[in-house]
Protein backbone atom coordinates (compact mmCIF):
# COMPACT_ATOMS: atom_id res chain seq x y z
CA UNK A 1 0.00 0.00 0.00
CA UNK A 2 2.43 2.40 1.19
CA UNK A 3 5.18 0.98 -1.52
CA UNK A 4 2.22 2.13 -4.26
CA UNK A 5 1.41 5.07 -3.06
CA UNK A 6 5.12 6.33 -2.70
CA UNK A 7 4.98 5.24 -6.25
CA UNK A 8 2.18 6.99 -7.36
CA UNK A 9 3.75 9.72 -5.98
CA UNK A 10 6.59 9.47 -7.35
CA UNK A 11 4.89 9.21 -11.16
CA UNK A 12 2.83 12.06 -10.23
CA UNK A 13 5.99 14.38 -8.86
CA UNK A 14 7.95 13.41 -12.09
CA UNK A 15 5.14 14.05 -14.17
CA UNK A 16 4.55 17.10 -12.86
CA UNK A 17 8.30 18.27 -12.29
CA UNK A 18 8.39 16.94 -16.56
CA UNK A 19 5.25 19.41 -17.14
CA UNK A 20 6.85 22.07 -15.33
CA UNK A 21 10.03 22.21 -16.90
CA UNK A 22 8.24 21.38 -20.52
CA UNK A 23 6.17 24.68 -19.43
CA UNK A 24 8.98 26.32 -18.77
CA UNK A 25 10.63 25.48 -21.82
CA UNK A 26 7.36 26.27 -23.83
CA UNK A 27 7.31 29.26 -21.97
CA UNK A 28 11.09 30.16 -22.94
CA UNK A 29 10.49 29.65 -26.35
CA UNK A 30 7.46 31.29 -27.30
CA UNK A 31 6.38 34.12 -24.82
CA UNK A 32 9.63 34.63 -23.07
CA UNK A 33 10.96 35.45 -26.70
CA UNK A 34 7.91 37.27 -27.31
CA UNK A 35 9.05 39.47 -24.80
CA UNK A 36 12.52 39.71 -25.63
CA UNK A 37 11.75 41.38 -28.64
CA UNK A 38 8.49 42.51 -28.29
CA UNK A 39 9.49 43.95 -25.34
CA UNK A 40 12.22 45.17 -26.01
CA UNK A 41 11.11 46.82 -29.10
CA UNK A 42 7.66 48.34 -27.67
CA UNK A 43 6.53 46.83 -24.34
CA UNK A 44 9.08 48.65 -22.37
CA UNK A 45 9.14 51.83 -24.66
CA UNK A 46 5.93 51.84 -24.17
CA UNK A 47 5.46 51.38 -20.33
CA UNK A 48 8.17 53.47 -19.86
CA UNK A 49 6.78 56.38 -22.60
CA UNK A 50 4.20 57.67 -20.83
CA UNK A 51 6.28 57.40 -17.02
CA UNK A 52 8.07 59.62 -19.06
CA UNK A 53 6.38 61.81 -20.63
CA UNK A 54 4.65 62.33 -17.74
CA UNK A 55 7.75 63.31 -16.02
CA UNK A 56 9.19 65.19 -18.81
CA UNK A 57 5.73 66.95 -18.90
CA UNK A 58 6.24 67.78 -15.41
CA UNK A 59 9.91 68.93 -14.87
CA UNK A 60 9.30 70.95 -18.23
CA UNK A 61 5.91 72.73 -16.53
CA UNK A 62 8.32 72.90 -13.30
CA UNK A 63 11.24 74.54 -15.31
CA UNK A 64 9.13 76.63 -17.71
CA UNK A 65 8.18 78.50 -14.85
CA UNK A 66 11.23 79.97 -14.73
CA UNK A 67 11.97 79.57 -18.34
CA UNK A 68 8.50 81.55 -18.87
CA UNK A 69 9.51 84.08 -16.96
CA UNK A 70 13.16 84.48 -18.60
CA UNK A 71 11.57 83.81 -21.88
CA UNK A 72 9.09 86.34 -21.31
CA UNK A 73 11.86 88.79 -20.26
CA UNK A 74 12.60 90.06 -23.54
CA UNK A 75 9.13 90.86 -23.73
CA UNK A 76 9.18 92.61 -20.29
CA UNK A 77 12.27 93.93 -21.17
CA UNK A 78 11.12 94.97 -24.41
CA UNK A 79 7.81 97.01 -22.03
CA UNK A 80 10.41 97.96 -19.69
CA UNK A 81 11.87 101.09 -21.09
CA UNK A 82 8.10 102.61 -21.57
CA UNK A 83 8.16 101.81 -17.53
CA UNK A 84 11.13 102.62 -16.41
CA UNK A 85 11.32 106.12 -18.53
CA UNK A 86 8.06 106.43 -16.05
CA UNK A 87 9.36 105.15 -12.64
CA UNK A 88 12.33 107.45 -13.78
CA UNK A 89 10.02 110.37 -14.21
CA UNK A 90 9.40 109.66 -10.49
CA UNK A 91 12.90 110.67 -9.84
CA UNK A 92 12.94 108.37 -7.23
CA UNK A 93 14.61 106.20 -9.06
CA UNK A 94 17.28 108.48 -10.18
CA UNK A 95 17.76 108.89 -6.64
CA UNK A 96 18.28 104.98 -5.53
CA UNK A 97 21.15 104.89 -7.63
CA UNK A 98 22.67 107.89 -6.86
CA UNK A 99 21.92 106.40 -3.28
CA UNK A 100 23.12 103.48 -4.37
CA UNK A 101 26.54 103.87 -6.59
CA UNK A 102 26.91 107.52 -7.53
CA UNK A 103 26.90 108.56 -3.81
CA UNK A 104 30.55 106.54 -2.79
CA UNK A 105 31.94 109.74 -4.66
CA UNK A 106 29.73 112.39 -5.26
CA UNK A 107 29.00 112.60 -1.49
CA UNK A 108 32.09 113.41 -0.91
CA UNK A 109 33.76 114.59 -3.35
CA UNK A 110 36.04 111.89 -3.93
CA UNK A 111 39.56 111.90 -6.34
CA UNK A 112 37.23 115.70 -7.93
CA UNK A 113 34.05 114.24 -8.15
CA UNK A 114 31.62 117.15 -8.00
CA UNK A 115 29.96 117.25 -4.55
CA UNK A 116 26.11 116.79 -4.48
CA UNK A 117 24.79 120.05 -3.66
CA UNK A 118 28.12 122.09 -4.59
CA UNK A 119 26.77 124.60 -6.40
CA UNK A 120 30.04 126.29 -7.85
CA UNK A 121 31.59 122.34 -8.87
CA UNK A 122 28.30 121.88 -10.48
CA UNK A 123 27.40 125.25 -12.46
CA UNK A 124 30.40 124.60 -15.16
CA UNK A 125 29.45 121.11 -15.37
CA UNK A 126 25.55 121.70 -15.96
CA UNK A 127 26.10 124.73 -18.14
CA UNK A 128 27.45 121.80 -20.51
CA UNK A 129 24.14 120.55 -21.44
CA UNK A 130 22.69 117.64 -20.48
CA UNK A 131 24.36 115.30 -23.47
CA UNK A 132 27.87 116.42 -22.46
CA UNK A 133 27.03 115.26 -18.94
CA UNK A 134 25.73 111.93 -20.11
CA UNK A 135 28.46 111.48 -22.53
CA UNK A 136 31.08 111.46 -19.68
CA UNK A 137 28.28 109.36 -17.53
CA UNK A 138 28.18 106.94 -20.23
CA UNK A 139 32.10 106.87 -21.05
CA UNK A 140 33.73 108.02 -18.57
CA UNK A 141 36.45 110.84 -17.74
CA UNK A 142 39.20 110.77 -15.29
CA UNK A 143 38.47 109.70 -12.07
CA UNK A 144 34.78 109.44 -13.30
CA UNK A 145 33.97 105.54 -13.83
CA UNK A 146 31.88 104.61 -17.14
CA UNK A 147 28.22 104.21 -15.87
CA UNK A 148 29.19 105.35 -11.97
CA UNK A 149 30.26 101.52 -12.06
CA UNK A 150 26.76 101.02 -12.32
CA UNK A 151 26.98 98.50 -14.93
CA UNK A 152 23.23 97.27 -14.56
CA UNK A 153 22.11 101.02 -15.16
CA UNK A 154 20.26 101.53 -18.22
CA UNK A 155 21.30 104.92 -19.71
CA UNK A 156 17.45 106.35 -18.81
CA UNK A 157 18.20 105.09 -15.41
CA UNK A 158 22.03 106.85 -14.96
CA UNK A 159 20.23 110.13 -16.68
CA UNK A 160 17.34 109.78 -14.16
CA UNK A 161 20.48 109.80 -11.52
CA UNK A 162 22.53 112.90 -13.08
CA UNK A 163 18.83 114.77 -13.28
CA UNK A 164 18.73 114.25 -9.27
CA UNK A 165 22.33 115.07 -8.52
CA UNK A 166 21.72 118.50 -11.09
CA UNK A 167 18.36 119.05 -9.01
CA UNK A 168 19.98 118.75 -5.69
CA UNK A 169 23.00 121.47 -7.02
CA UNK A 170 21.25 123.81 -8.45
C1 LIG B 1 34.50 106.25 -8.43
C2 LIG B 1 33.97 107.55 -8.13
C3 LIG B 1 32.71 107.99 -8.87
C4 LIG B 1 31.51 107.35 -8.94
C5 LIG B 1 31.12 106.03 -8.31
C6 LIG B 1 30.65 108.19 -9.72
N1 LIG B 1 31.30 109.30 -10.13
FE1 LIG B 1 30.57 110.77 -11.27
N2 LIG B 1 32.33 111.72 -11.23
C7 LIG B 1 33.46 111.29 -10.56
C8 LIG B 1 34.55 112.19 -10.79
C9 LIG B 1 35.94 112.06 -10.23
C10 LIG B 1 34.04 113.20 -11.64
C11 LIG B 1 34.76 114.38 -12.18
C12 LIG B 1 35.33 113.95 -13.54
C13 LIG B 1 36.12 115.11 -14.16
O1 LIG B 1 35.47 116.02 -14.66
O2 LIG B 1 37.32 115.02 -14.15
C14 LIG B 1 32.65 112.87 -11.87
C15 LIG B 1 31.81 113.62 -12.65
C16 LIG B 1 30.48 113.36 -12.86
C17 LIG B 1 29.60 114.18 -13.62
C18 LIG B 1 29.95 115.46 -14.33
C19 LIG B 1 30.43 115.08 -15.72
C20 LIG B 1 30.95 116.24 -16.50
O3 LIG B 1 31.03 116.07 -17.73
O4 LIG B 1 31.26 117.27 -15.93
C21 LIG B 1 28.38 113.59 -13.60
C22 LIG B 1 27.12 114.06 -14.29
C23 LIG B 1 28.52 112.38 -12.84
N3 LIG B 1 29.80 112.28 -12.38
C24 LIG B 1 27.50 111.51 -12.62
C25 LIG B 1 27.66 110.36 -11.91
C26 LIG B 1 26.60 109.40 -11.74
C27 LIG B 1 25.20 109.55 -12.29
C28 LIG B 1 27.10 108.39 -11.01
C29 LIG B 1 26.39 107.14 -10.53
C30 LIG B 1 25.67 106.36 -11.52
C31 LIG B 1 28.48 108.69 -10.72
N4 LIG B 1 28.78 109.88 -11.30
C32 LIG B 1 29.33 107.88 -10.00
C33 LIG B 1 33.58 110.15 -9.79
C34 LIG B 1 32.57 109.22 -9.63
Amino acid sequence: MSNKENSSIGVVLVGFGLIVVLIGAIYSLTVARFQGTGVDEGGIADRIAPIGKVEVATAIQEKATPAETSAAEPGVAEEAPAADPAAAAASSGGQEIYSKTCIACHASGAAGAPKLGDKAAWEPRIAQGMDALMTTVLNGKNAMPPRGTCMTCSDDELRAAVDYMISQSQ
